[in-house]
């Protein structure tokens, strides 16, 4: 990260010349020195299957990429509902291990904590994984390799993060979700005295490597719940990928293998690009374009306490703003049907009665959400909303009486 902050400057050795644009900092004489440097980020991010076939080198590679004369020590935390689903996982591990052991050191036990949402309201599970990583002696050159869904990938990257200000971190995931949003990009956190991912960082991985095998055994609800993030960023970024969708839904909805794994690569490339290429990857502003359909499916996620899916609550979020968008004159009439046609025929919801919850005093709930959402963020009221398929639009305020116009459409429509 650069410390960069309007302006020209001119480094003069250990003085730095400032000629500010904003006219807030105008000292030339020693009141600043201005520290300066950045540090260019880069992580590769696999897209694979057979990631622990005995005879697949890559495991082995990214893990030894600064050092192949030495063995590397790896600490495995695995999400529990996935070792449950895939029982042969340990073994497989184990005996890819076995057969690189020239530059693998597996430490055991490999350790398992619970899949979704309950790792990271459970703060008892940081400390436990803290001290896994202190009693192995993981240090900052050893692994922390993470495998499975987004939430177990959110609590074992802060853990991470965090063991001697951040040791060498792997993600492996295997929801839709995980594969093709959260796990490619740079944050972790987890949950604190409710608030959802209030304690967090920024900390890009060592490696990504998402392998399409681990999704067969993933449970239908989740594998298509994820679909939504997809939808997301194809609206907001890509037409010609939101057209690839709906030419391939039925394909989607019944996870043809090709189809499956375009969209997850497709999705994880373009937030892939929007950290790298969207100038402001540690979301220093108040934008946050990749959060479009989120600000309503956050506070759904709570208010549902998590029984409906981050990726469930996403796709009614999207029908909900792009319905907006429409109202707002910004999403010429009809997108918001084409839109809402498609998550369904994905097999996604787009009604759910907490939506129209209110608090004490008769204010919807979501729109609490909102402005818990912007406490969280600080700055500006931001929300992406729509422009056309493929373009999303800033905006600086939500209406209210047009989130309950939306609302009554959203479950007008789920009646029919
Ligand atoms: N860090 C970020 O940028 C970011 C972005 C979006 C979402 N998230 C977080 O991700 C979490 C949601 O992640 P998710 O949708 O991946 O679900 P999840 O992590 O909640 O997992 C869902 C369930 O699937 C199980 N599971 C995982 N992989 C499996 C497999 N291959 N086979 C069988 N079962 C498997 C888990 O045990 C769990 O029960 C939320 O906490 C959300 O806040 C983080
Ligand atoms: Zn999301």
């Amino acid at each position: 990260m650069s410390a960069s902050q309007g302006g020209d400057r001119t480094d003069t050795g250990e003085r730095m010349e400032t000629k500010s644009e904003n006219g807030i900092v105008k000292a030339r004489d020693d009141t600043l020195v201005w520290q300066r440097f950045s540090v260019p980020y880069q992580y590769p991010v696999a897209f694979l299957r057979g990631l622990f076939r005995p005879e697949n080198p890559l495991f082995t590679e990214i893990v030894a990429r600064d050092d192949i004369a030495k063995r590397h020590r790896c600490l495995f935390i695995v999400d529990e509902g996935l070792a449950t689903a895939a029982p042969d996982l340990e073994k497989s591990i184990t005996d890819y291990f076995a057969a690189h052991a020239a530059q693998l050191e597996l430490i055991s036990p490999i350790m398992y904590i619970p899949g979704g949402e309950i790792v990271k309201r459970e703060l008892a599970y940081i400390e436990r994984m803290q001290d896994a990583i202190h009693a192995h002696a993981i240090d900052r050159h050893s692994y922390v390799i993470a495998i499975g869904g987004g939430a177990v990938l959110d609590a074992v990257g802060l853990v991470a993060a965090t063991a001697h200000r951040g040791v060498r971190h792997i993600r492996i995931p295997t929801t839709v979700l995980s594969q093709n949003d959260s796990g490619v990009g740079v944050k972790n956190a987890v949950n604190f005295k409710g608030i959802k991912n209030y304690v967090g960082t920024f900390a890009p991985p060592w490696a990504v490597l998402n392998d399409f095998d681990f999704l067969d055994t993933l449970p239908h609800r989740e594998r298509i719940a994820g679909i939504s993030e997809a939808v997301k960023v194809a609206l907001i970024r890509d037409r010609e990928f939101y057209l690839w969708i709906e030419e391939n839904a039925d394909q989607l909805a019944t996870f043809q293998p090709e189809a499956e794994e375009y969209m997850v690569r497709r999705s994880a490339e373009l937030h892939m690009h929007q950290i790298a290429h969207g100038g402001d990857p540690f979301e220093a502003g108040s934008a946050r374009p990749l959060d479009f359909g989120h600000w309503s499916a956050h506070k759904l996620e709570t208010l549902t306490n998590h029984h409906v899916r981050h990726g469930e609550a996403v796709a009614m979020g999207i029908a909900l703003d792009a319905r907006y968008s429409v109202l707002a004159g910004l999403l010429p009439k009809g997108e918001d049907e084409r839109i809402v046609v498609l998550l369904e025929t994905l097999g996604l919801r787009i009604w759910h009665p907490a939506l129209q919850g209110t608090d004490a005093n008769g204010t919807l709930s979501i729109l609490v959400g909102l402005q818990e959402f912007q406490e969280h963020l600080g700055g500006d009221l931001t929300i992406t909303l729509l422009n056309e398929v493929g373009v999303g639009v800033e905006v600086h305020e939500i209406k209210p009486e047009f989130v309950h116009q939306a609302l009554d459409w959203l479950r007008a429509r789920e009646r029919n």
